[in-house]
């Protein structure tokens, strides 16, 4: 029976992300690790978009490895600063910069700006031989004038979501991952995957 389970690797070495996709997929699916296909390389990540580079690293592993593949990429959109950080989420202060150093820079970027909308948006790319086709994840929000709670990680303690009253720090892991960017784009991708 296992020679009927779909085999797909999954483009990052994060295991959080991982054990999480892991767990939505039924047993129709095998999901495997860049490890598993022994993928040691740095993936590359070139693109200007975040749909551009879940695409580019979904491909990559579909074209080196010949194994159908999906990737995620995630950004903040702050609409005041004309989609920053975006596609620079990660390394939005510099190449060395941390979370905080990210925050501060939007923080200061900001200034007294009142118009603070803002949205984490994820994309997951998926590469087979058939083509290639992406799935979003949108959550809106506002920019907070002051970091507010320690849970989570990026920019979380300072992004409220629209309809409540806490930033993404404030909440607990569970309550995050119940309507956050990441898990909508998921709940599509494995919804689609489920479907055919
Ligand atoms: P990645 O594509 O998931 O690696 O995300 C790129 C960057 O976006 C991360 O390094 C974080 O700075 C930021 N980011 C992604 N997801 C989240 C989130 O759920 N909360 C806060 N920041 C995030």
């Amino acid at each position: 029976m296992d020679q009927k389970k779909t085999q797909l690797v999954f483009a990052s070495n994060n295991k959080h992300k991982f054990n999480e996709i892991a767990g939505m997929l039924d047993d129709r699916f095998s999901l495997l690790s860049l490890a598993d296909i022994g993928c040691f390389t740095e993936i590359p990540e070139t693109q200007n978009t975040i749909e551009g580079n879940a695409i580019q690293k979904a491909q990559f592993i579909l074209d080196n490895y010949n194994t159908p593949c999906f990737a995620d990429d995630t950004g903040l959109e702050i609409e005041a600063l004309h989609g920053e950080p975006g596609v620079f989420s990660s390394r939005y202060a510099g190449e060395k910069c941390d979370f905080e150093d990210n925050m501060n820079l939007v923080l200061a970027k900001l200034g007294q700006e009142t118009y603070r909308n803002a949205r984490f948006r994820t994309v997951i790319a998926l590469a087979e031989k058939s083509g290639t086709i992406t799935f979003e994840g949108i959550v809106e929000g506002t920019i907070m004038f002051f970091r507010k709670g320690t849970g989570g990680f990026g920019y979380d303690p300072i992004f409220k979501p629209d309809g409540l009253d806490k930033t993404f720090a404030e909440m607990t892991m569970e309550e995050k991952n119940a309507i956050s960017h990441r898990a909508i784009a998921l709940k599509a991708f494995t919804d689609y995957l489920k479907s055919r």
